[in-house]
């Protein structure tokens, strides 16, 4: 696959990607809410329960491993992106190492990864990867982001991208701006503009082509503890405004991640950015994790008894949310999601 058939793939009307590339700790802490072990083989268990979930592949166009993951089989010996491949999904991996302190700022982060990604790319495409994940954190607080964050972590996030397309792999760029704190949207939405307006100015100085990126923002939204929570209809209209503003059209495709919302509010303010704006200039969708699969993982509980029951779950929110990436998604469907 080239990265002309792989952005066009990903970039399906109506399916979106499922991210299932938690690292090993971040899985760990959800398995254990659930009292779940976490162990090599309940990791595989329950990710080969994801992607062997009936029918994911009329909403779920790509699905993004953890290293670990890409390296794993089944128990009769196939490989996991042979698997996916099988079954009509494209296999994504997550290459970047997580976040260290930036120095001199306010504990700042900035993402690392960059040393020898051409050498472990050629690695996973060789294992069957056709797109690629790096994910940049932005908190907002009284002093942050600094100007150094959002300027650092844009350059990295652009050489990333570069190095990715060399290797004809499609870069998912992901800057996150975290909903943990008690900002409001506005202030959501003036650091949302910053910082993608930097993102796409180191982009163009990096010379990636826009028509070969996904973009993997966060929305415009207040923060977890804002006294005032915005409505639907203000994420959406926020979000597309700030979208609007700094993404240029001849980026294919912008596949949200979920932060943190409830599953139904990400659901929610997808469709809604449809219904309100029929007419946006990019593919608008999904690349959830926990909006996802928080239900599935719920009733799955390490019990291979539960698979039948969790995979309909996982469907179930894949479904709603290919409904609501075509603007035909209405509240009445939630009956449908809850799996008795
Ligand atoms: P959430 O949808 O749970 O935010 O995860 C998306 C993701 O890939 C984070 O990097």
């Amino acid at each position: 696959m080239n990265i002309q058939q792989t952005i066009k793939q990903l970039a399906t009307p109506g399916k979106g990607i499922l991210a299932a590339d938690e690292s090993t700790p971040t899985i760990t802490k959800r398995f254990s809410a659930l009292n779940i072990n976490s162990t090599e083989e309940t990791r595989r268990d329950y990710r080969k329960l994801l992607f062997t979930t009936p029918g994911l592949n009329e909403c779920i166009a790509g699905i993004i491993l953890y290293e670990e993951t890409l390296n794993q089989k089944t128990e009769d010996g196939i490989a996991f992106p042979e698997l996916l491949k099988k079954n009509g999904i494209l296999t994504g991996i997550k290459v970047d190492k997580g976040l260290v302190t930036l120095p001199y700022t306010r504990d700042e982060n900035i993402t690392q990864g960059l040393d020898g990604l051409a050498e472990r790319l050629a690695d996973y495409k060789a294992k069957g990867a056709c797109f690629a994940k790096w994910r940049a954190v932005y908190a907002i607080s009284a002093n942050t982001p600094s100007s150094l964050a959002i300027a650092a972590n844009a350059e990295v996030l652009a050489r990333y991208a570069a190095i990715c397309q060399s290797q004809d792999i499609v870069p998912i760029v992901e800057p996150e701006v975290l909903i943990d704190g008690d900002h409001t949207i506005e202030t959501c939405a003036e650091v949302s503009e910053s910082v993608l307006q930097e993102v796409f100015e180191a982009l163009h100085q990096n010379k990636v082509s826009l028509e070969h990126i996904i973009l993997k923002p966060s929305m415009v939204i207040s923060g977890k503890t804002c006294p005032i929570k915005a409505s639907i209809e203000q994420v959406a209209t926020e979000t597309i405004r700030i979208l609007k503003r700094t993404v240029p059209a001849a980026v294919p495709t912008i596949n949200f991640l979920s932060g943190g919302q409830s599953s139904q509010d990400a659901t929610a303010h997808l469709n809604t950015m449809h219904t309100l704006f029929p007419h946006l200039p990019w593919n608008v969708s999904y690349s959830y994790a926990r909006a996802l699969q928080d239900n599935c993982m719920k009733l799955w509980l390490g019990e291979s008894k539960n698979n039948t029951l969790a995979q309909k779950a996982l469907y179930t929110r894949a479904k709603l949310n290919s409904m609501a990436a075509q603007g035909k998604y209405t509240v009445e469907m939630e009956k449908e999601a809850i799996v008795a």
